[in-house]
């Protein structure tokens, strides 16, 4: 399994505060079947310069590559990429090394704190796919301006971007996430973990959820984003709501 979303450096972030906490996270990782784990620190292009980030993040990841047991090292393959934070100015910046390290595929938060639809978000979303940079829209379902119309998810999966949600809110059993499922909108789950105990990493029990064959889907989307392929979409449904209700 692959996992395209997590906190796992340590120190750098909310995510794992510690080597030690970057290591038993990655045990589970590893416990749970995944071989491939793109770690992706929060960046915010607004709080600080992309210089910094990077600086930041090498070295966090020689830190922990440093301390890790020759058990993980050698069974995983790691990449580096970032969870960026939107911004209207986002694509004014050089995304190139924020993206999933050697893939044209980027990961992108949005506000989901009291939030409302951020202005210019279509735009910006269609300035980074045109040059060439796929975004990847991270744990879509916290997102309530997004849910309250999910036909704005599938004009984003017929735009080409790519939709992830997180293994927790599968396991949950949320409706709305299990219908986007259903429906071919969604191409990616990921752990989100930030810590061994309060965000685990729960993918392996998020997959057993799924029908075998959407999760095999998923599992291949997540190994083609590693790998920079272009991922398979599925025939996606349209929502459509019928008696307060989307379908
Ligand atoms: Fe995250």
């Amino acid at each position: 399994m692959t996992d395209l979303h997590c906190h796992i450096l340590p120190g750098i972030d909310d995510g794992a505060q510690d080597v030690e906490a970057s290591v038993a996270l990655l045990k589970m990782e590893m416990e749970q079947g995944v071989d491939k784990v793109v770690f992706t620190p929060h960046f915010n292009c607004d709080e600080m310069p992309l210089e910094e980030f990077l600086r930041r993040r090498q070295k966090a990841y020689d830190k922990l590559m440093a301390a890790l047991p020759s058990r993980i090292k050698n069974n995983m393959e790691f990449k580096l990429g970032a969870e960026v934070y939107f911004s209207p100015t986002l694509s004014s910046i050089d995304l190139a090394p924020l993206c999933i390290s050697g893939t044209s595929y980027i990961l992108i938060e949005l506000p989901f704190v009291n939030a409302i639809k951020p202005t210019f978000l279509s735009d910006v979303l269609y300035d980074i796919s045109s040059k060439g940079i796929t975004p990847i829209i991270a744990h879509v379902e916290r997102y309530p301006y997004i849910l309250s119309d999910p036909t704005q998810i599938y004009h984003w999966v017929t735009a080409g971007y790519v939709i992830q949600v997180n293994a927790k809110t599968i396991c949950q059993g949320d409706r709305m996430v299990k219908n986007l499922v259903e429906w071919g909108l969604v191409q990616i789950i990921a752990s989100d973990a930030h810590s061994p105990k309060k965000r685990p990493v729960l993918l392996k029990e998020a997959y057993g959820h799924l029908r075998p064959d959407m999760a095999k889907y998923i599992k291949q989307s997540c190994v083609d984003v590693f790998d920079n392929y272009e991922i398979d979409v599925l025939e996606p449904h349209r929502p459509k709501k019928v008696m307060g209700r989307w379908k």
